[in-house]
């Protein structure tokens, strides 16, 4: 059987990052795009000679021409801006929306039958806007954020309760921005739901919602630390784990940003946020609508009326 075709279209932290965890995990060979020349070239050649010595059997390419990804399988989207200190995701709509305007043009000429991943920020816009441009159905394009905002919760509660990671579960739904919600109820230690714990005295309710906060500024705080760019280890973590769902058919349930359509969710119309999913070899397989309470409801609603009025900027930007 030949090899999967995973294009990694932005050749930044974050596309050099997913390029050598796909390459460790042998996913499939790698085309790396970027505008600047010779960066994705350079880090393809990099990571190419790190493979006899890692044992793996992976076909790097670099390249500045969208032929490159013609018949992708997955393509990952990092291209644009990233935030420096002080800036929010929502700073950078102007600007990494002509981006993904290229990138899905990119896209809809040369693997329009591939599954997308965004990375790009501000993230449930950009997924937007790469879906108009680029036309893939709304099941085949996903947003990056979930995983990742849910993965900095699980570190920061296994390091409250001094437990494995591995038992320790959670989910974040709505926005990848200030709005996102951490949902604690729906979050355990083995099982385990997080207000049980504190009624165990395992955590106090300050100590929670202090993670909470932190989880919700877990960008910031890593940006606020580099000072010259945004995560890029655990959003590529992230992503790949992502994509090795819908290569391998795992059908795991992990939080994406996807379109959730009016009727659900209490979503008075079509909207692209942050909601539990499964992710197999159709795409979007399947979105779990879960129960929420009415606190939960209000904060979900607010989150993604946060993605609607920057939909409608970004409307207004394209004309
Ligand atoms: N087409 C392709 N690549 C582009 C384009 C474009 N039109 N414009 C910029 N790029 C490339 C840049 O040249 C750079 O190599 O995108 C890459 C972005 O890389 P970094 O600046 O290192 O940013 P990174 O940390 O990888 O984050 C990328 O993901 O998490 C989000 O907010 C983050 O939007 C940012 C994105």
């Amino acid at each position: 059987m030949a090899r999967k075709k995973i294009a990694l279209v932005g050749s930044g932290n974050i596309g050099g990052t997913l390029a050598h965890l796909i390459g460790l995990k042998e996913l499939g060979d790698v085309v790396l795009f970027d505008v600047v020349e010779g960066v994705p070239q350079g880090k393809g050649l990099d990571i190419q000679e790190s493979t006899p010595v890692e044992g793996v059997d992976v076909r790097y390419t670099g390249a500045n021409d969208y032929a490159a990804i013609k018949g992708a399988d997955v393509v990952i989207v990092t291209a644009g801006v990233a935030r420096k200190p002080g800036m929010s995701r929502d700073d950078l709509v102007g600007i990494n929306l002509k981006v993904m305007k290229a990138v899905g043009e990119g896209i809809r000429a040369n693997c329009p039958d591939a599954f997308v991943i965004c990375i790009t920020n501000p993230l449930d816009v950009m997924v937007w806007a790469l879906q108009h441009f680029s036309g893939v159905p709304a099941n085949r394009i996903v947003g990056m954020a979930g995983v990742l905002d849910s993965a900095r919760f699980r570190t920061f509660l296994a390091e409250e309760f001094n437990v494995s990671v591995e038992d320790v579960t959670a989910f974040v739904l709505g926005g990848h921005g200030d709005t996102m919600v951490p949902l604690v109820r729906y979050s355990t230690v083995a099982g385990i739901p997080l207000p049980d714990l504190v009624k165990m005295g395992w955590t106090t309710q300050e100590r929670l919602d202090a993670i909470v906060q932190r989880t919700r500024d877990g960008g910031a705080e890593i940006v606020n630390l580099l000072k010259t760019g945004s995560a890029f280890y655990a959003p590529a973590a992230s992503a790949v784990a992502m994509a090795e769902s819908y290569l391998k058919d795992k059908k795991r349930v992990m939080p994406v940003a996807t379109l959730v359509k009016g009727g659900t969710y209490g979503q008075p119309d079509d909207v692209f946020v942050g909601v539990p999913v499964v992710l197999g070899e159709g795409g979007v397989e399947r979105v779990v609508e879960i129960n929420l309470d009415a606190a939960e409801q209000a904060a979900f609603n607010k989150s993604a009326d946060a993605v609607r009025g920057l939909v409608t900027v970004a409307k207004g930007l394209i004309g």
